[in-house]
């Protein structure tokens, strides 16, 4: 059985019976290590891909260890945004890091294609990587931190069913000027304090 085929099976998903998370537009499958090849390591070249993001400038065999290191370690698992129409890769959703005795976890969404920005598609991506951290990771709640100036994601996240839940003042650092983090959560049926167990 092939890699991605057994991932798939592992999270209890196929692509051929139509059961891959996905919408009109866009599907997710479990991300292989073909899937990263130079094009892939141009996205995390772009300085406007990675004005936002820590992950930036690693060569391909960085990037696949550090997809197989998230598995093996069962911290963080990598999921190829696709265009339904294509099959074409066009990001990453990445659940994770996952912090399982909380079961809460980040969850980072970048797409690498520049064309495709602009559409809606990373909100539809953020609502089913969100759906899968619940329902087939058991996660309660999801929560990042983003930059006050990254307009996109907040909106982005915010559509995709998130609540803005804070702001971390001058916590991060752009150009040397301290800026606040908006504070973003997905709650899921069992992810607030009065949630019944
Ligand atoms: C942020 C990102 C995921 C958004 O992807 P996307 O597919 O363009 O997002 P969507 O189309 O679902 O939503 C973006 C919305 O924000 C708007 N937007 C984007 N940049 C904006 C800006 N600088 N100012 C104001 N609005 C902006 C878009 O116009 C769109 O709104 P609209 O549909 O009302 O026009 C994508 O740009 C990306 O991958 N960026 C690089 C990585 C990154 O920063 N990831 C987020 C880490 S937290």
């Amino acid at each position: 059985m092939d890699q991605e085929a057994s991932l798939l099976r592992w999270a209890g998903l196929t692509i051929a019976d139509g059961r891959a998370p996905g919408t009109d537009r866009i599907f997710l499958r479990p991300l292989t290590e073909s899937d990263i090849d130079e094009r892939y390591i141009a996205w995390f070249a772009d300085s406007e891909v990675t004005q936002f993001i820590q992950s930036r400038n690693f060569s391909i065999e960085e990037s696949r260890r550090y997809l197989r290191e998230g598995r093996t370690n069962r911290s963080y698992f990598l999921y190829a945004i696709c265009l339904k129409e294509t099959g074409a890769h066009i990001g990453n959703v990445k659940i994770g890091p996952i912090n399982w005795p909380h079961l809460v976890s980040d969850l980072v969404t970048v797409i690498g294609q520049k064309d495709c920005w602009g559409k809606g598609l990373a909100a539809e991506a953020i609502a089913l990587g969100s759906r899968m951290a619940v329902e087939e990771y058991g996660l309660r709640k999801l929560h990042g931190a983003i930059l006050e100036s990254n307009f996109g994601s907040i909106k982005a996240y915010t559509r995709a069913g998130w609540v803005v839940e804070g702001r971390l003042e001058g916590h991060y650092l752009v150009d040397g000027a301290p800026m606040d983090a908006i504070l973003v959560s997905y709650f899921g049926p069992r992810g607030r304090a009065d949630a019944l167990t």
